[in-house]
């Protein structure tokens, strides 16, 4: 029903425009944290493009008769959702810095991807043009970082047991991920993409064991252990599109977090970031390749034909 349609794309732009306030806040602090001049530029750049996401998204909210509030941006909306993970990252060198946004402007591109597909169903095609637009942008803040990780690494001043240790967070968080997205994401493509990048990504949490520091392991681990998968899985539950954007973002965190792993001159450590980075980067692009199906299992859920 149509109805159920336009219920939908309000929903997507709610969480667009919750997602542009919390990376309003994040462009704001980045420049201070970024320990470079080129790379405090390159989110100086994306702040005035993120203050327009924001006026944009909040317009097409606007023509649906959904205005948002800005306080349920700030605490309502955003709880139990994804972006709040990414809050709790709390980036504080250079390196997480970049590695943070990296991973958050694919959440972004992800987000505005599929509003696009839903806006297309509804034809609405304004907010199409909008979500392609903005999605452009995202990816190109996404290059602008990628371009610059021999900055970040250098800037960071962090050694390499400090990146293994977070890489082997990562990883651990993934199998976490995986193991509750393939339960949800029920008889999918999806669902056989998370199954096999969970046996990869066991693979890789071994192979930093074998390398890395028992005692900074498992203090990286503490340290992001307070993600909380449970509440965001409740609040998903409904929405393999939703999830396989999620997935797509995380796997940019690794991504990012093992292309600074091989920039720090150790031969070892640069060997195991080329051995795990391909498959990090073909789940990503496998994923990106799902929303597709993801979407059309999400809708069909609540749209009554
Ligand atoms: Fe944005
Ligand atoms: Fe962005
Ligand atoms: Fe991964």
């Amino acid at each position: 029903m149509a109805r159920d349609l336009e219920e939908q794309l309000v929903k997507y732009l709610t969480d667009a425009h919750a997602m542009e306030v919390q990376a309003l806040a994040q462009m704001r602090a980045a420049p201070r944290i970024a320990g470079d001049a080129k790379l405090a530029d390159a989110f100086s750049a994306h702040l005035a493009e993120t203050e327009r996401h924001e006026q944009l998204v909040r317009e097409r909210l606007d023509a649906h008769g959904a205005s948002p509030s800005r306080l349920e941006d700030l605490l309502g909306a955003l709880s139990g959702k994804g972006f709040v993970l990414f809050a709790r990252f709390n980036p504080d060198t250079p390196g997480k810095l970049a590695t943070h946004a990296f991973s958050y402007e694919h959440l972004e591109l992800a987000t505005y991807d599929l509003l696009e597909r839903v806006a297309q169903r509804a034809h609405d095609e304004e907010t199409a043009r909008v979500a392609r637009t903005i999605r452009a942008e995202e990816d190109q803040m996404s290059r602008r970082l990628s371009a610059l990780w021999d900055v970040s690494a250098a800037a960071s001043g962090e050694d390499v047991g400090a990146y293994l240790a977070d890489a082997h967070a990562l990883e651990a968080q993934s199998v976490e991920l995986l193991k509750r997205g393939r339960k949800i994401a029920g008889e999918t493509e999806l669902a056989r993409l998370f199954e096999e990048h969970l046996a990869e990504s066991e693979e890789h949490k071994r192979l930093i064991e074998a390398r890395g520091e028992t005692s900074r392991l498992k203090d990286a681990a503490l340290r992001l252990g307070a993600l909380n998968w449970g509440g965001f899985f409740a609040s998903q539950r409904d929405t393999p599109a939703k999830l396989a954007a999620f997935a797509y973002a995380f796997e940019h965190l690794e991504i990012a977090g093992y292309e600074h792993l091989r920039r720090l001159g150790d031969p070892e450590a640069t060997a195991l970031a080329d051995r795990i980075l391909p498959e990090e980067r073909a789940a990503a692009e496998k994923l990106y390749a799902a929303f597709e199906p993801a979407l059309n299992a999400s809708l069909d859920a609540v749209v009554s034909a």
